[in-house]
């Protein structure tokens, strides 16, 4: 298909819209198989397609609510979205009135569903853009309903209101410093935050790429809470380590600055690519298997089990606004079963004195909490291994009753929230 670069990012934001709420499918499973088969999108037309999408994942009421305004009847989800993003794009001030109304008719047009349509997308376009301008229309953010119900039956009240004030700021950019006697230059040098467990959070994270000390392998950007678990793993140099689930490498960087031999598994050519700069712009080395968990073998035994399961990601919500639009009780059901499957299997490639580091980037205990309690249950000869949080600059209530960790967006609150996450170790008994 021939598009004019003006309306590639537009178009991609169709695509990304369709996928969430048609097919219902993440953003990152949507970009992952768009790049693949249309190699014509610029990291700009990312960029822009990712922002107009966000803003309706987080004010979708509010956009449907300016919509409503001007169609009597139902309309197709097609000529929605197109509509939606004309308020998105009128919103966000990216270009003229005229410009946004043009481009929504020519999207109309591209599409076999909404091509019918394209003399109504003309009228209520520009209805929307002229009306949007004399009527003081307040966007509310907000959780979905669906993801709010999901997360009230977990967490207080407090706690959700807190999460919303935090949906609304950008997610913070945080680093992890290879050498931790670098720390210290690096935040000075790139005008950073040091949180209190050494990660950097970076005040403007436009360009980060070209910043002092990522092309030359100094830091990587990871979350603040995503960095937490390894570092529960205590010393580790010279340990043999297997990082199921690895990519995009994270916590294999972790593991291997602190001096650990590090076997990546994960089933995602792609995914793997991206593993694969990442360890070599660090200048980093580490045995890599692409396999599917479920036929992976081996005879290996290792020190340390790394599991960073797939996920509801429901902890990353902030960054991932779709995942307000994605039914959280669906996806989870599905990916509680390799979650288990895994644990369960890692107990073959253990050696006997050895630990394994279970953690989820989910605020649903069904796949943190509970996972850890039905493992100890089917293998008593297990335990879990208590986190003290003084020895790790934890916050005390970041450790739940029974010693794992359960980070939540609101801990550290004063400076910006962190992603939810859930991380537990276990020990042979
Ligand atoms: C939460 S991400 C891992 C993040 C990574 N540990 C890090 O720190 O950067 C989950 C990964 O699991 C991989 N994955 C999903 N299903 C898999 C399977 N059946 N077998 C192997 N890897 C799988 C995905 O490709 C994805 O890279």
């Amino acid at each position: 298909m021939q598009l004019s670069d003006s309306l590639k990012a537009r178009y991609l934001c169709l695509q990304i819209l369709t996928g969430v709420f048609k097919k219902r499918k993440s953003v990152s499973h949507i970009l992952e198989s768009q790049r693949v088969s249309v190699s014509f999108y610029k990291d700009s037309d990312v960029a822009i397609a990712k922002r107009l999408s966000d803003f309706i994942f987080l004010h979708l009421n509010s956009v449907d609510y300016c919509i409503d305004l001007y169609v009597k009847k139902n309309i197709k989800l097609e000529v929605r979205n197109i509509l939606r993003l004309v308020v998105a794009e009128y919103v966000n001030k990216g270009c003229p009135d005229y410009a946004i109304v043009n481009s929504a008719v020519k999207l109309a047009k591209l599409n076999k569903v909404s091509s019918f349509f394209s003399g109504l997308v003309n009228a209520i376009a520009r209805k929307l853009v002229l009306n949007l301008r004399k009527n003081e229309l307040v966007f509310k953010p907000e959780l979905q309903a669906n993801f709010r119900i999901n997360l009230r039956k977990y967490y207080t009240e407090d706690v959700i209101q807190k999460l919303e004030k935090l949906i609304t700021k950008r997610a913070p950019i945080d680093i992890t410093i290879s050498d931790k006697k670098d720390i210290n230059f690096f935040r000075k040098q790139l005008n950073a935050i040091e949180l209190p467990t050494g990660t950097l959070r970076l005040e403007n994270s436009k360009g980060f790429a070209q910043l002092n000390g990522f092309r030359t392998g100094k830091w990587w950007v990871q979350g603040v809470s995503s960095s937490i678990p390894v570092k529960l793993l205590g010393n580790i140099y010279g340990l043999e380590v297997l990082d199921l689930f690895s990519a995009p490498g994270g916590k294999a960087m972790q593991l291997i600055s602190a001096g650990a031999r590090v076997t990546c598994l994960d089933l995602s050519l792609k995914r793997i690519e991206t593993l694969k700069q990442n360890l070599c712009r660090m200048n980093m080395e580490a045995e890599i298997i692409q396999a599917n968990i479920e036929r992976f073998r081996t005879e290996k035994k290792y020190d340390i089990i790394v599991i960073d399961v797939p996920c509801s990601s429901s902890g990353t919500f902030r960054k991932n606004k779709d995942l307000l639009h994605l039914n959280p009780t669906e996806r989870v059901y599905s990916l509680k079963k390799i979650q288990a499957y895994t644990l369960e299997a890692a107990k073959a490639w253990i050696k006997d004195n050895g630990t394994i580091l279970y953690c989820a980037c989910s605020l649903f205990p069904e796949e943190g909490e509970n996972q850890t309690k039905k493992f100890l249950i089917n293998n008593e000869d297990w335990m879990q291994k208590v986190i003290c949080p003084a020895k790790f600059d934890l916050e005390g209530d970041w450790v739940d009753k029974h010693g794992g960790l359960r980070l939540r967006p609101d801990h550290l609150f004063d400076f910006g929230g962190m992603d939810g996450f859930y991380a537990s170790l276990l020990i042979k008994k």
